[in-house]
């Protein structure tokens, strides 16, 4: 199943949702679910967990939008990566330095291993399809998974990038962590000569958990709302985003 994420940047009431989804439900045919969530300026959600890591990269550095990133060399996520960052061999000017312009690259599976408080989190999964030292952009086919999910099976950064015109790959996920925290493992294809696994960016945030059933959701549809709950054990991905008021929303 996929779920389109629509975030309202202001308070809307349910009849005002109601006409804009009327209005608009031609349109959201396109996903096969909806979830709308009003979220009140008024109110900040402070997310307790709140990672960004900088992948081959050492010490603080901020990202066009001011956030810090912490570099992932000795990080205590993965304790061995005590050196061994790859620099993009050329960085298009449109991308933003951090997190983008080093890498860490796997020649065999490699796990980070997070220890986070319980609850829904976001994994976001920066990219930037380049050549790394004499590693080929075009060799790297890989997965990544976090624990029984599979985030990306067989996926060529270069590949994707390129057919859909992009100079760089976000992938986003919503993954509920239990007990024990969350393990991120890339593992390159077996089956592709040269294949290496490669990431720039880590991003985990908590959130608030939209989806229990202690917390419905209201999903319209051609019959009225209906009350739309997500199982825990259920992970999801992002496939598009709208920004109904037209707003900028940082990241
Ligand atoms: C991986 O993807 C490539 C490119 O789409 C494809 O040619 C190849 O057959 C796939 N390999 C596997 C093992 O699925």
């Amino acid at each position: 199943m996929d779920l389109g994420f629509l975030f309202l940047d202001q308070s809307w009431s349910l009849m005002q949702l109601r006409s804009l989804l009327c209005a608009s439900f031609a349109f959201l045919l396109l996903a096969t679910t909806l979830v709308v969530v009003a979220v009140d300026n008024s109110t900040y959600y402070v997310p307790r967990d709140d990672i960004l890591l900088n992948c081959g990269a050492s010490g603080q550095a901020s990202s066009f939008d001011g956030r810090s990133w912490t570099g992932d060399t000795g990080t205590r996520y993965a304790p061995s990566l005590n050196a061994g960052g790859f620099d993009a061999l050329r960085l298009d000017p449109s991308v933003s330095t951090v997190p983008y312009s080093t890498a860490r690259v796997f020649t065999s599976p490699f796990t980070y291993r997070f220890p986070l408080s319980a609850g829904r989190k976001f994994i976001r999964l920066h990219f930037y399809p380049s050549d790394y030292s004499n590693h080929a952009a075009s060799d790297a086919f890989f997965s990544v998974t976090s624990g029984p999910y599979t985030l990306l099976h067989n996926f060529s950064a270069y590949l994707t990038a390129d057919a859909l015109n992009f100079a760089y790959l976000i992938r986003e996920y919503s993954v509920n962590v239990s007990t024990g925290g969350l393990n991120l493992t890339f593992t390159p294809s077996t089956t592709h000569p040269n294949s290496y696994a490669f990431i720039n960016g880590i991003e985990i945030v908590s959130i608030p958990d939209l989806f229990s059933s202690a917390t419905p959701l209201l999903v319209d549809g051609d019959d009225g709302h209906i009350v739309y709950t997500i199982d825990p054990d259920q992970a999801l991905e992002t496939v598009y985003r709208l920004n109904v008021v037209g707003k900028q929303l940082p990241p």
